[in-house]
């Protein structure tokens, strides 16, 4: 059955992923935008929720649960564990997670390989079966990505663990075969390895205190599911987080918070297109840094319970550093940057949180733009215009901050890297035409009937662009 499930993800992912892989936007420049946009749930909330669902036998339900790549591959993975996961609608609006059938401790290679917050599940599968086995999440696009803080972490919560060819094996010793809480400090305030270890600490023996832990806002929405589901967290959204270990969680019902990273991109694109645009549901307080840019950059910000407007005539330069939340997240990075690529003076662009978030850069400059980057620092030189241009993204933020770029464009553009992008924006080219963009999702039929016997991996970029 469970071969079953991963070789019928196999077939459709791969045929799925060609596609994308064949598929672009062609899209008009020189749009603006107007009306209301949706926000769907948080993928990085809704991705360590799902996680943490295995560390309870009762039911959870979850309700808007993006519609997403990443999140239908993180069902697969813990359907291939033996939860049973039910839609009760057509899309993710209401998610229903059984993990009372959850007997398998070893997550499917091809699986982990594919999503890296599958590593989400080591500490609930340490917590209910005593042992995980998956692989090491490789590193990505943005950079090495290394998860030495979790290892870290979870052998001072008393695990054992081995990295052995690519593969961690992790196990807990003793009869007793549960975690034991301690004292943890972080080295950085990692988000994944933050979430992985309240998890692993909610039904550990004892204390744990984690020093230096991350304050964003998806880590304040998985302790509040936590700890409606009966554990015993304090601190959330602060630099220290108490966790006594329970012995059980039980079920729950919950709502995932509104993707503060969509809702940041859009402000970013009617800023970009000097637009007047609504966004909501959003929590104000998770986008403040985010909003006092965007009115340095000379952009007008209106809040109203759980909706932001903007509206914007002209476009200043300003500098960001990026930094842990509350600070400018690394996800709106690329998007801003963008904006400051035909903002009025020169700006500089700091990327302190991943060593190669810069990929947006070149397309950029192909359309004209004036950006020069050292290390992890973008030196930009405003210009009037940008002009259209066939564009790759190469990443999730990146892709997204393309399209930005090729809305403001003097003529038309084509931009590839979908897969990228359908990981982590619900809709987008469809809630962007809602706002008066145009933008079509084409497959380049000749070039996929031509290539869809050939190996995908000999297929470089070039020749697809030549088509
Ligand atoms: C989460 O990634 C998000 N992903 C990222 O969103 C986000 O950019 C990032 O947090 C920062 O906010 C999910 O939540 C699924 P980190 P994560 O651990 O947890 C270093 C997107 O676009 N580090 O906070 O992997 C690491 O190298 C994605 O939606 C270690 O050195 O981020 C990085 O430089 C991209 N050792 C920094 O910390 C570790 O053990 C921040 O990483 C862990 C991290």
């Amino acid at each position: 059955m469970i071969k079953t499930i991963i070789s019928l993800w196999m077939i459709c992912e791969s045929k799925n992923k060609t596609n994308l892989k064949f598929q672009n936007l062609k899209i008009n420049g020189k749009s603006s935008l107007i009306g209301e946009v949706k926000i769907s749930g948080a993928k990085n909330s809704a991705l360590v929720l799902l996680a943490a669902s295995l560390l309870t036998e009762e039911k959870i339900t979850l309700y808007n649960v993006p519609d997403l790549s990443d999140i239908d591959k993180m069902q697969h993975i813990l359907k291939s564990l033996g939860v049973k996961l039910t839609n009760e609608t057509d899309s993710n609006e209401k998610l229903v997670i059984n993990s009372k059938d959850l007997h398998i401790c070893e997550l499917p290679f091809e699986l982990v390989n594919s999503l890296r917050a599958s590593f989400f599940c080591i500490g609930p599968l340490l917590s209910k079966l005593g042992e995980a086995s998956l692989a090491l999440p490789g590193g990505c696009n943005i950079g090495a990505r290394p998860i030495d803080e979790h290892i870290k972490g979870l052998r001072a919560l008393g695990a054992e663990i081995k990295i052995h060819g690519g593969i961690i094996k992790a196990n807990i010793n003793g009869s007793k075969k549960r975690l034991i809480g301690s004292r943890i400090h972080l080295a950085c305030p990692s988000v994944g390895a933050t979430e992985t270890l309240i998890m692993a600490a909610t039904l550990a023996e004892g204390t744990t205190i984690i020093h230096n832990a991350a304050r964003e806002p998806e880590v304040q929405d998985l302790c509040q599911m936590l700890n409606k589901m009966g554990a015993k967290i304090y601190g959330a959204g602060k630099s220290k987080i108490i966790i006594y270990g329970v012995e059980k969680l039980k079920g729950c019902s919950h709502r995932v918070i509104p993707d503060r990273i969509e809702a940041g991109t859009f402000l970013i694109a009617a800023a970009a297109t000097y637009s007047s645009i609504t966004v909501s549901p959003v929590i104000p307080h998770h986008l403040t840094s985010v909003l006092d840019k965007l009115k340095e950059s000379g952009s007008k910000i209106f809040i109203k319970n759980d909706s932001i407007s903007i509206k914007t005539q002209s476009i200043k330069a300003v500098n960001i550093k990026t930094s842990p939340f509350p600070g400018f997240p690394t996800d709106l990075q690329a998007p801003f940057t963008v904006l400051m690529s035909i903002a009025k003076g020169t700006s500089k662009i700091s990327e302190t949180i991943f060593e190669n978030r810069m990929n947006h850069v070149h397309e950029l400059n192909k359309m004209g733009a004036h950006i020069s980057v050292h290390k992890s620092t973008a030196f930009i030189k405003g210009v009037n215009e940008l002009k259209g241009d066939k564009l790759i993204g190469l990443d999730l933020r990146s892709t997204a901050a393309i399209i930005i770029a090729a809305l403001t464009a003097n003529g038309n553009s084509s931009v590839s890297g979908l897969e990228h992008l359908d990981r982590g924006y619900e809709h987008f080219e469809w809630k962007l035409n809602k706002l008066g963009a145009k933008l079509a999702r084409n497959i380049n039929e000749v070039l996929y009937e031509e290539t869809k016997d050939v190996d995908k991996n000999s297929f470089d970029k070039e020749t697809y662009q030549a088509a």
